[in-house]
Order: C-alpha cells, then sequence, then structure tokens
C-alpha cells in the first residue's frame, strides 16, 4: 500500500468560497470552540485540516479533538485523540496526540456514552489550552449517530456546528442541534469524492500496523490494575464447586465465573457445545477475548495506548498484553478496558463484538 493512500484528507486551500467567510468569522474571535458535522465523505477532515492551517498562520493557538473512529487522523484508531498542532501540516495523520480517550471499536454505535464522555473530557483540556478548538466527528448521521451528535452537541456546547450537507439531508439534524449552537451549513466542496469500504479498511489496517509495529507483551496483574469495559472479572469470583458443577450442567469446560445478584457470567474454552445457557447465565467463548484490543488507561480515565491481549491466565490473574508502551508509561497503567474488536499487530481486523458480548 502507497504511503500516499494512508490519509485520505489533505491541506488544500482549494476551497469553495463560504469557507473563508467561515474563516474570516473564526478569526474574529477571541476563542471558539467548532465542531464539524457531515455523512461519510463530505469532507470534515479536510475542512479541519484547512481551517487549522490557515488559523496557524494568522497566529492562533488551535487544538483539534479527532473523534472520526471510523476513520481517525491522528493515532491510535479506535480512540478520541487531542491534537495541539504548532506548524502547518498536509494531513491529521501527521499529528502527535497530546491525550486521548478509549472507544474500543471502530464503529460507535453501541458506544455513543464514550464517545460523548471522551470528546467532552478533551474538549475541556483542549479549550485551557488553546484559542481555537476544532472537532472532527465520524460521518455517522443517522439513528444513533444522530443522537451522538445531539449529545456531544448538548455536552460540549460548541460556538459553531459547520454541518457540511450533499444536499439537505442534515435538516432534522440541524434544527436539533440549532437549540444548542450556532448552526453553519457549509455544501459539499466539488472535489470531494466517496472513498470504497475497502479503502477505508486498507487505511485503517495501515494505522493499525504502524502502532503496532514495535510491541512487545507485557503482563499485567489484576489484583494491581482494574478491569473494566466489561461483564467479566466484575463481581463475585464463582468457587470450585460452582464451577465443577455450572460445567456439568452445561457441559462446558468452564475457565471462569463471576456472579452478579443472581446472574452468572462464565467464559469457557469449548467453542460449540450445547446448550448455550440459561437466562441467568451468560457464556463467553474464550476465543473472543483472544487479540482483544484493549486500552491501557491512567489514574485519569485517559488512554495512555493500545494494546492487544494475547493470553488470559484465569488461576493467576495475569494478562498478557502487546503493546508498544515503553515500560515507563506502562507503570502508569491503572485499567486494562476491554474494547469490542478483535485486531491483529499485523493490521488485519478480525471482526466486531456487541457491547453485551464480554
Ligand atoms: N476541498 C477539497 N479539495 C479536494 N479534495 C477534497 C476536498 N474536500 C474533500 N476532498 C476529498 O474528498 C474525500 C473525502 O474528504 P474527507 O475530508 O476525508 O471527508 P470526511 O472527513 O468527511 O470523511 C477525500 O479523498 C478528500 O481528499
Ligand atoms: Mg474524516
Amino acid at each position: 500500500m502507497k504511503l500516499k493512500s494512508m490519509n485520505k484528507a489533505n491541506y488544500t486551500r482549494d476551497v469553495p468560497p463560504d469557507r473563508l467567510e467561515l474563516l474570516s468569522e473564526l478569526s474574529s474571535r477571541d476563542a471558539v470552540k467548532v465542531m464539524v458535522v457531515g455523512g461519510l465523505d463530505t469532507g470534515k477532515s479536510t475542512l479541519v485540516t484547512f481551517l487549522a492551517n490557515e488559523l496557524l498562520n494568522l497566529g492562533r493557538s488551535v487544538a483539534i479533538v479527532d473523534s472520526d473512529v471510523g476513520q481517525k487522523g491522528v493515532l491510535p484508531p479506535a480512540t478520541v485523540s487531542l491534537a495541539f498542532p504548532d506548524e502547518n501540516f498536509s494531513s491529521l495523520s501527521e499529528l502527535k496526540g497530546a491525550a486521548h480517550y478509549f472507544i474500543g471499536t471502530v464503529s460507535p454505535g453501541q458506544f455513543i456514552g464514550e464517545m460523548a464522555v471522551g470528546v467532552k473530557r478533551l474538549v475541556e483540556i483542549a479549550e485551557k489550552n488553546a484559542d481555537v478548538v476544532l472537532i472532527d466527528t465520524t460521518g455517522f448521521v443517522t439513528g444513533p449517530g444522530f443522537e451522538m451528535k445531539r449529545l456531544k452537541a448538548e455536552l460540549v456546547r460548541p460556538d459553531i456546528t459547520v454541518v457540511l450537507e450533499r444536499n439537505d439531508e442534515l435538516l432534522a439534524l440541524s434544527r436539533v442541534l440549532g437549540n444548542y449552537t450556532q448552526i453553519v451549513r457549509l455544501s459539499m466542496s466539488e472535489s470531494a469524492r466517496p472513498v470504497p469500504r475497502e479503502e477505508r479498511r486498507e487505511i485503517r489496517f495501515e494505522k493499525w500496523r504502524t502502532y503496532f509495529s514495535s510491541s512487545r507483551l507485557v503482563e499485567f496483574d489484576t489484583a494491581e490494575v482494574a478491569v473494566t469495559g466489561t461483564l467479566l472479572f466484575n463481581g463475585r469470583p464463582l468457587d470450585e464447586r460452582e464451577r465443577t458443577l455450572l460445567s456439568r450442567v452445561f457441559r462446558w469446560l468452564l475457565l471462569a465465573g463471576w456472579e452478579n445478584e443472581g446472574r452468572y457470567t462464565v467464559v469457557k474454552a469449548d467453542e460449540d457445545s450445547f446448550p448455550r445457557g440459561y437466562r441467568s447465565v451468560h457464556a463467553v467463548d474464550f476465543e473472543k477475548l483472544n487479540n482483544l484490543l484493549v486500552g491501557l488507561i491512567d489514574k485519569n480515565g485517559l488512554c495512555i495506548g493500545l494494546g492487544i491481549l494475547k493470553w488470559v491466565n484465569f488461576s493467576s490473574g495475569l494478562l498478557q498484553v502487546l503493546t508498544p508502551l515503553s515500560d515507563e508509561d506502562v507503570s502508569e497503567v491503572a485499567e486494562v478496558r476491554f474494547g469490542r474488536m478483535r485486531v491483529l499487530e499485523t493490521g488485519e481486523e478480525l471482526g466486531l463484538l456487541r457491547r453485551d458480548e464480554i
């Protein structure tokens, strides 16, 4: 894969004239928070890149919150990231993140809470350190995506929300967001082009590969770090007798289990054994945890970096995680948060999990 195709949005001054009006509006304010909303490939990241560069040239300090988890510029994928560009750049992917919030998937439909909290927290840091805050978002604007934009607008209260449209497809969303923020509706650049799904995946593939390129295995002890974002490791661990009983009843090879108010969550090794379980027993196949994306989280709830879960030893409580983080960074990890996709360090995405699956 050519490096050029690793980023789809680049700095260009070849923009429709209404962008210049927007720019002069933004540059006339001392401090301003702008969220950019629009469907897939409507030119959101290109607009953010344009505005950031032009505002930097005007001597303004700029923060970018990249929340397009499906197609991020700032590494790593599957997080929301904050960056402070201090000189001109041609693509968001050149920027080094200053802080990240873990989402754990590239498809945030079931994670709108995490998305809203992540954007809010990073915007708070951004506002303290820059005059202009630019928020790039996912192209996910219907169904849960519609609600996600509303929650973000309610929490963050952008001064201006730029809505990029092909036709008038975001009229209803603009009306709702208009209760929380000033709306500026712009039409798409003639040069914006749809990027095929396969190309999108290839771009992500390259980003995963780059991020994990110099990783090593690190061990986390669940007695020392919290395990979050999952039903597992949660509640009262089952004792030997209960595990034996459940194994016999369901004919599972049971690796671990927890009880929460009469509901059991268990991890089993044999994939297809019948029956699947009862309403009060939720069984997770061990295979689902293999190569699971995890967030390595600091004491402040921010994401220091990503890892890939390679092995869980339930009897010793040790997690083996592949990560590019340094020893120093690893020592700051207070929480291992489970994501909902499986991925390889080579870049291959093995698949998404449902939120309630693990
Ligand atoms: N003003 C523009 N000039 C040239 N190409 C553009 C422009 N706006 C968008 N594009 C192209 O259209 C595609 C989608 O734009 P992008 O900014 O990545 O959209 P989004 O972030 O909304 O998904 C990219 O290939 C990008 O280079
Ligand atoms: Mg984008």
